[in-house]
């Protein structure tokens, strides 16, 4: 059986305080919430308030993400940080390839698959961001995008190690726009994803959560997540209040 797994990315939002407020309605929230057992739940926040994030949700299901790292244990990287500075505050994942760091910082599959790899053996799991830009959709390129997304952003990974990574299919064109995929062309791609994770990691493939991401809210949550191929969400806007979020959890269940 594979994991449902509900994630909110943050991005660049809230302070230190507004973290600690959130999450501890979170918290009571989740814990009011039947079944939130059976689901992981994450939330990823800025890196100012991770140890704080971590510290709120002690004794919770509720785990904590980063949302970017340096592939390096130490060294001359001024403004970066480490994956052992990560996984010293209590941090258990690490979204990384997220379209926005491809789009405005640049980052190529070969740094992420970099990344990948160094989160792995820290033994935190990465929420591997792949998607296609409107152009790519309307010109019919999306499987070979993602095609290409996953096997240079997952290469050299072994089928063990490919058991602790999340794949999040977030078409580019649905992020923060409100457009959302129908959960037919979702379903589909998330169809086309496992075909490819399958033949890399054989079987393991069925076991991996694939995540959709991209304007999903309350209203729309449960009819994409009752598709065959979506295994929970990568949230943006929507993770950003308790109440939405918890919403979404609810609709996972
Ligand atoms: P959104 O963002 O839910 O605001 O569209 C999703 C994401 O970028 O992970």
């Amino acid at each position: 059986m594979r994991k449902t797994i509900i994630a909110g990315n943050w991005k660049m939002n809230k302070t230190n305080k507004e973290t600690i407020i959130i999450l501890t309605e979170l918290k009571e929230n989740v814990q009011k919430i039947d079944g939130t057992d059976k689901i992981g739940i994450i939330i990823g926040t800025p890196f100012t308030a991770l140890s704080d994030a971590v510290k709120t949700t002690e004794n919770s299901n509720i785990k904590i993400a980063a949302q970017n790292v340096y592939p390096k244990e130490a060294g001359a990287y001024t403004g970066e940080i480490s994956p052992l500075m990560l996984k010293d505050i209590g941090v258990e994942y690490v979204i990384l390839g997220h379209s926005e760091r491809r789009d405005y910082f640049k980052e190529s599959n070969s740094f992420i698959n970099e990344k990948i790899k160094c989160v792995l053996s820290y033994e935190m799991s990465p929420i591997f961001c792949i998607g296609e830009q409107l152009e790519d959709r309307e010109t019919g390129k999306t499987n070979e995008v993602i095609t290409t997304q996953i096997k240079e952003g997952l290469s050299g990974i072994s089928s063990e190690e490919a058991k602790n990574i999340i794949v999040a299919y977030e078409p580019v064109w649905a992020i923060g726009t409100g457009k959302t995929a129908t959960p037919e062309i979702a379903e589909e791609t998330h169809k086309e994803i496992r075909k490819v994770l399958k033949e890399m990691f054989g079987e393991v493939a069925e076991e991996m959560t694939v995540q959709y991401g991209g304007s999903m809210k309350p209203t729309n949550a449960k009819e994409l997540l009752s598709q065959k191929n979506i295994d929970g969400g990568l949230i943006g806007g929507a993770s950003l209040n308790a109440k939405d979020f918890s919403d979404i959890i609810k609709a996972a269940l």
